[in-house]
């Protein structure tokens, strides 16, 4: 029987566990990274970014989407893009920032990315996406790894045919495989069938994305699949403690005053990333789900969700703790 626990080596570096915390774009920075590496994840992926924001110098670009915590490593940083020579130049930059692997992102339905040509739509222009994947590699020195989906379309499985073309052709390092087609974006069902399929016939491990918002649904993918690793998106947000929890590191839900400590640490780091007015916007998105796994009541999570400054949210969250008879030191 295969377990999560299992060391294995992606691109040539040895990864203690068989769990990946996924890009999320507007989410995956280095402190959210950070955080699901101190929670147990064995590699953490970035938010996707621009191959032609760096590309074109935007200096907010590279101080924040480039930042990579010394104990983060090792991180894959994904890139998106349709131009081969302007990833080539992006992988390059980002090498220079110290990721040690690039993800490229072939699977974003997002019709802003997918007009451009990037995204999910280089699903059907096959050997644009190969020169993509070369010239990441010629431009980094780094290990790539491409993550997509199963095709564009209902039925569609233009997914497993490029990443066949992507290891044979591209020296692609392993394949990130979201089975569901672009056309049904986060909704549906997985098709794990297809997966296990893909995880047969490459010559290249297959990381499995999909559908993995509990942990039954996690092991029962990493069983059923095959797959080298599985890949936690919408599961890991506001609780990183599924990550111990797979790793047979704790048993349960987290007590209230660690998921209050934990939410008063993500405030701190957005802090020392954003400048404190910047997080406290950037967090309002990041309340909601510490307030789920709290399981909080609409009326008892209203402070903290409406939080307008980190200082309000830090205030909720110390009111939240002195009602409950747990105080945290906000
Ligand atoms: C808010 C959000 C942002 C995402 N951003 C990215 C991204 O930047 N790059 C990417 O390849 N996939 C992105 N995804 C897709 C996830 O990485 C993952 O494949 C998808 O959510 C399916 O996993 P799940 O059903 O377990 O959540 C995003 C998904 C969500 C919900």
């Amino acid at each position: 029987m295969r377990a999560l626990t299992e060391p294995w080596t992606l691109g040539g570096h040895r990864l203690p566990n068989r769990l990946v915390l996924a890009p999320l774009a507007g989410i995956g920075n280095w402190f959210v990274r950070l955080q699901a590496r101190r929670h147990g994840a064995g590699l953490a992926v970035s938010e996707m970014v621009s191959s032609f924001g760096l590309s074109y110098g935007d200096e907010r670009t590279h101080r924040e989407f480039l930042r990579i915590h010394p104990d983060e490593h090792p991180v894959s940083m994904q890139l998106f893009g349709h131009d081969p020579d302007v990833m080539r130049e992006a992988a390059r930059m980002v090498a220079e920032a110290g990721a040690d692997l690039i993800d490229l992102n072939m699977g974003c339905p997002v019709r802003k990315v997918c007009k451009t040509g990037a995204g999910a739509s280089l699903l059907d222009d096959p050997d644009r996406a190969v020169r993509i994947a070369r010239a990441a590699r010629e431009g980094s020195g780094l290990p790539v790894t491409v993550k997509l989906r199963s095709g564009q379309r209902p039925g569609e499985r233009t997914g497993v045919a490029l990443a066949e073309r992507l290891v044979a052709e591209a020296g692609v390092a392993a394949i990130t495989f979201h089975p569901r087609h672009a056309a049904q974006e986060h909704a549906g069902r997985p098709d794990y069938d297809l997966a296990s399929e893909l995880v047969e016939r490459l010559d290249a491990p297959v990381i499995v994305s999909g559908g993995l918002s509990s942990d039954t649904a996690v092991r029962q993918a990493f069983d059923s699949t095959g797959a080298a690793a599985v890949m936690l998106a919408r599961g890991s947000l506001g609780n990183p403690w599924r990550f111990e929890r797979l790793l047979g590191r704790r048993d349960g839900e987290p007590t209230r005053a660690e998921v209050m400590h934990e939410l008063l640490w993500v405030i701190a780091r957005a802090e020392e990333h954003l400048g404190v007015e910047r997080a406290g916007r950037y967090l309002r998105k990041f309340y909601p789900w510490y307030a789920a796994t709290l399981r909080l009541s609409k009326r008892e999570q209203r402070a903290l969700v409406e939080a307008p400054t980190t200082a309000d949210a830090r205030c909720a969250i110390a009111l939240l703790g002195a009602s409950q008879g747990e105080p945290v030191a906000a």
